[in-house]
């Protein structure tokens, strides 16, 4: 692998890029020696090819002489030519005859030359003071062009002036029109800065303060944000807190409403036996005190009393084994469960004067759960639905259907001829103690859906073909 920077040799310039145009003026010709010598060895010791470019006032032998006489190898580089000692008057003359671009041709046909023959690069010595005074503008353009012809090359090119011989405004010109000026004097160095590379540096040095003042300012910013961080999370914290405190005290809210409800529900439950016991006894006493006792009527009337007391008894067994948290789990037939839910609610329907339609269907399976319950819902449903046709002037008929749902379990139908669901109702009648009546405890529809889902089916409601509303239900089945 070949090195991106190179040793240049002279102490002031130390490691310096391939592409490099640098200038030197020297006071005496040790002046230049000491430069140059140095220069060269570094280039032969980097396996650079090199070509040192002689002028007036040094010599070509002189040039060789300080070779031989400084570096240890000059002898076999001399021959071998990995260091060349050109007449410097003759090479110039002879690009000059043909046009300043003739002398950078040349340059790079030896770096051509020199990579072939396997040297790393080129590493040239010369100056233009071949120029005649007042050619100063050639000068120039020469110097512009084969610092432009660097860019990218494997060459570093150090030209040499003599100060004696330069007047200011040359010396000026010549500085501007390289990268790098040194001067050595009487065996010391100094460092002279085109406008252009002060200004460039100037630049840098503006630009690194920027960064550093950038820097600075991110950190701050990032602190800041930080610190907005863990402000944030300890009153997440604390919010967090207050959320628990708020949830326990919900959960006894919660605690407290289910309690409300299953006292109020325990009463609506209640309260359907009983209105079956009230208006049978009131029957079976009309019946009693007719001229003629109708004793059969009486006797079924009093049978039904039993039932719905026995009924009230069940309801309170349930509630009590619901409170404990026991649920029937028994597999029973839908169709029969609402038989004797239909048959349960015969005098109370009679009483509002509503038909009750039985339409089921055959070939359902069996479901397992607590028949009580389901049977509880379903009463809840049919007095809705009784309820929802009390002011009807059309027939007052009720149909409750079974059919196979599609998830292959019984679905049940409850469908009135009613005056419908207000919006408001459909919105909110499942909700516990919204009721649209004026008696109404809103319970009879959040029972039966709970009672429903606990089934592990669920509820909903439609308008009606018949002019009312359906509800209906479905529950898995089990396997018969
Ligand atoms: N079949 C129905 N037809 C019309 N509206 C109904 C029907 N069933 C329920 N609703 C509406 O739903 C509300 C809630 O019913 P429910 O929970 O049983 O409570 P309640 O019967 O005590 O009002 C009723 O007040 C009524 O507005
Ligand atoms: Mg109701």
């Amino acid at each position: 692998m070949i090195a991106a920077t190179r040793n240049s040799g002279i102490a002031p310039l130390g490691d310096m890029p391939w592409g490099t145009h640098a200038c030197l003026f020297y006071e005496t010709k040790q002046d230049a020696f000491d430069t140059l010598i140095p220069y060269f060895q570094a280039g032969l010791q980097s396996r650079e090819c090199c070509v040192w470019a002689v002028t007036d006032p040094i010599g070509e032998e002189e040039a060789r002489a300080e070779l031989m006489r400084s570096i240890p190898n000059a002898g076999p580089n001399l021959t071998d030519g990995a260091i060349e000692i050109l007449p410097g008057e003759e090479w110039y003359m002879d690009g000059v005859a043909q046009g300043m671009e003739a002398i950078v041709r040349g340059w790079h046909e030896k770096l051509a030359r020199a990579i072939a023959a396997g040297y790393e690069g080129l590493r040239i010595s010369g100056n233009a003071f071949w120029l005649q005074t007042g050619q100063w503008a050639a000068f120039a353009e020469y110097e512009q062009m084969l610092d432009r012809s660097l860019t990218g090359q494997p060459m570093i090119v150090l030209c040499t002036y003599p100060l004696d011989q330069s007047r200011a405004a040359e010396v000026l010109d010549v500085a501007r029109a390289h990268e790098f000026t040194l001067a050595r004097r009487h065996g010391q160095w100094e460092r002279i800065e085109t406008p252009e590379l002060k200004q460039a540096k100037r630049e840098i040095q503006r630009l690194k303060a920027e960064l550093e003042e950038r820097v600075i300012e991110r950190t701050a910013e990032l602190a800041a944000a930080n610190a907005r961080l863990e402000a944030e999370y300890s009153e997440r914290e604390q919010v967090e807190a207050v959320l628990e405190e708020a949830k326990v005290a919900l959960y006894r809210r919660v605690r407290l409403t289910t309690v409300g409800v299953l006292a109020a529900s325990i009463a609506h439950e209640i309260n359907q036996p009983l209105a079956g016991i009230v208006t049978n006894s009131e029957a079976s006493l009309r019946w009693l005190t007719n001229e003629e006792p109708d004793l059969d009527q009486v006797r079924a009337g009093l049978g039904r009393i039993a039932r719905d007391a026995n009924r009230a008894a069940d309801v309170i067994k349930r509630i009590r084994a619901l409170v404990a948290g026991r649920i029937e789990h028994a597999k029973f037939d839908i169709n029969e469960a609402l038989g004797e839910t239909a048959a349960l609610m015969k005098a109370t329907l009679q009483a509002h004067q509503v038909e009750v339609q039985l339409v089921l269907g055959a070939g359902l399976p069996p479901v397992v759960g607590d028949k009580v319950q389901l049977q509880q819902a379903i009463i809840n449903l049919v007095t809705n639905a009784a309820e929802s046709m009390v002011n009807a002037a059309g027939p007052r008929e009720i149909i409750i259907g079974t059919s196979l749902a599609e998830g292959g379990g019984p679905m049940v139908t409850i469908e009135d001829r009613g005056r419908g669901l207000s919006p408001e109702a459909s919105d909110h009648m499942f909700e516990p103690f919204f009721t649209t009546k004026e008696k109404g405890m809103g319970l009879g529809l959040s029972i039966a859906r709970t009672v429903v889902e606990a089934h592990g089916g669920s509820v909903s409601a439609s308008p009606s073909p018949l002019g009312g509303t359906v509800f209906r239900f479905t529950i898995p089945g089990a396997s018969p």
